[in-house]
């Protein structure tokens, strides 16, 4: 460890300042008491090199898409160009004021709408709100439209949601957090909707049924038009998590499916990494008939000019403003940039690319939904457990050859799940390189187990307890011992 991997606070000296700023003829403004600080702020007291240094070191410890190879499975970290990036911090953009008067922000507001139209055409949806701020988000908001629609309905007896025991976890929190209650439903061995167990838990309390597709298995729900017949039948209403929407794009569309609600993550999908708590943004979606319920504002163009509106019925605002502006612009451009043209070249692409991988390794490791996959798959582990190793030390032990883990222990249908997605934009040089170490890793599991269960090596931070940093995360510096 080196000086500047030091804590901050460590690298500390008293009295050292990091910047002068020189006394101007700045009118001076009186503060209210109240404003006034009581109390010094306990800051780290260091020269500006020292902070350059801490953070450029640290940064470089880090492991990110930037690095190396990142096949997170559902929570997609894809290359994102950086022209985007920049296009989306044009002064234009990066200093409006989110209470702007709408007449001065019509370039923002175009992009939004736009932005709304495009992922409606995409998704064969009626009308976009691009407000909520992540994936959940957008589920909260599609839960909140099922709500509000059966209530106008006045059928409030509807308050089960049905979700499959595939489904990614924010669905059941989601319903919960709405006020539902879910029924779950087993799926088929490969994640796909048990017709059966399907039929069993409808009624008329159903108020919809939430469903990925591909699933999180990247299985393609083949009899969704059955499921959306069946649902819809009996009064509910059928919700798209979107998150898998990468390895359908321009090739099928939700609302030809038979979905009424999407939410579709474009901090996946669109041009913004995934993961890490970065911004995102989830946009949601409807079918004509839930146009109204739409959160407010609804931002709309007339007689040229783009303005906000607010609908009667509509669930409200979900956040202070308009949504994440930087998330959306960058999903504009990358939207423009393929057109409709070459919007289908992506998802053949992510499940060439997942096909590929799946092909190459299943000889060791058990696969136990055999036959084609979209745009990721999963390993139920190594096929050989002889030696004991298990899907988290093999995930650690990728990390000593320069390649992120892929997501484990997730879908919870299989119990030594790792989910691996490579995404449309690796060369095939890492993909092979991917497979090599796999083949590498799965030939030390056997031949010397205690390399891996030890894993990693070469990392800053060596293997953590896991149940001690979820349980009793020290968040302060000022609390490590
Ligand atoms: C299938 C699925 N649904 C929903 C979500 C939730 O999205 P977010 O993390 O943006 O809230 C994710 C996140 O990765 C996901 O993979």
């Amino acid at each position: 460890m080196t000086f500047y991997d030091r804590l901050i606070f460590e690298i500390s000296t008293k009295d050292r300042i990091g910047y002068h700023y020189q006394k101007k003829d700045y009118p001076e403004t009186k503060l209210p008491e109240v404003l006034k600080r009581q109390i010094d702020l306990d800051l780290p007291e260091v020269s500006e090199f020292d902070v350059v240094r801490h953070y450029t070191n640290v940064s470089q410890k880090n492991f990110g898409v930037e690095t190396g190879f990142y096949p997170l499975g559902s929570c997609t970290m894809k290359y994102n160009p950086k022209i985007n990036d920049e296009l989306a911090t044009l002064p234009g953009f990066a200093n409006i004021h989110p209470l702007q008067p709408e007449k001065t922000a019509q370039g923002i507001l175009r992009v939004y709408y736009e932005t709304q139209d495009m992922l409606a055409k995409i998704s064969g949806l009626k009308a976009y709100s691009l407000n909520p701020f992540a994936g959940a988000h957008g589920e909260l908001a599609g839960l909140m439209i099922i709500k509000a629609y059966h209530e106008k309905n006045k059928d409030s007896k509807r308050n089960l949601i049905i979700v499959p025991d595939s489904a990614h976890g924010t669905n059941p929190a989601s319903a919960t957090v709405c006020g539902f209650d879910t029924v779950e439903i087993k799926s088929n061995p490969d994640g796909t909707v048990n017709i059966e167990a399907l039929k069993a838990v409808l009624s008329d309390e159903i108020a919809g049924l939430m469903l990925t597709n591909p699933n999180t298995a990247g299985v393609f729900e083949k009899d969704i038009k059955e499921v959306s017949r069946l649902v819809h039948e009996a009064g509910g209403l059928l919700y798209y998590d979107g998150a898998n929407l990468n390895a359908l794009l321009g090739k099928a569309k939700p609302g030809d499916m038979g979905f009424d609600i999407t939410h579709i993550n474009l901090h996946k999908t669109f041009s913004t990494p995934h993961g890490g708590g970065g911004p995102g943004s989830g946009p949601v979606g409807v079918c004509e008939k839930l146009v109204e319920f739409l959160p407010n504002p609804i931002i709309d163009y007339q007689d040229g000019k783009y303005f906000f509106r607010n609908s009667k019925d509509s669930i409200g605002a979900l956040g202070g403003f308009y949504g994440n502006a930087s998330v959306y612009l960058r999903a504009y451009v990358y939207l423009l940039t393929f057109g409709k043209e070459h919007i289908g070249d992506i998802g053949p692409l992510a499940v060439l690319n997942a096909n590929y991988i799946k092909d190459s390794l299943k000889d060791l490791f058990e696969l136990p939904i055999d036959g084609h996959c979209m745009h990721e798959f999963v390993f139920d582990g190594l096929k050989d457990q002889s030696t004991g190793v298990k899907t988290l030390d093999i995930a650690k032990r990728l990390l000593d050859y320069g390649v992120h883990a892929p997501t484990i222990y997730f879908p919870l249908i299989f119990s030594q799940s790792m989910m691996i997605e490579p995404t449309e934009v690796e060369s095939k040089e890492t993909l092979d390189n991917f497979i090599k170490v796999m083949r590498t890793v799965a030939q030390e599991a056997i031949e010397n187990p205690e390399l891996v269960k030890t894993a990693p090596h070469t990392t800053l931070v060596r293997r953590l307890d896991e149940v001690k940093a979820a349980r009793n995360p020290i968040v302060k510096f000022k609390d490590i011992k």
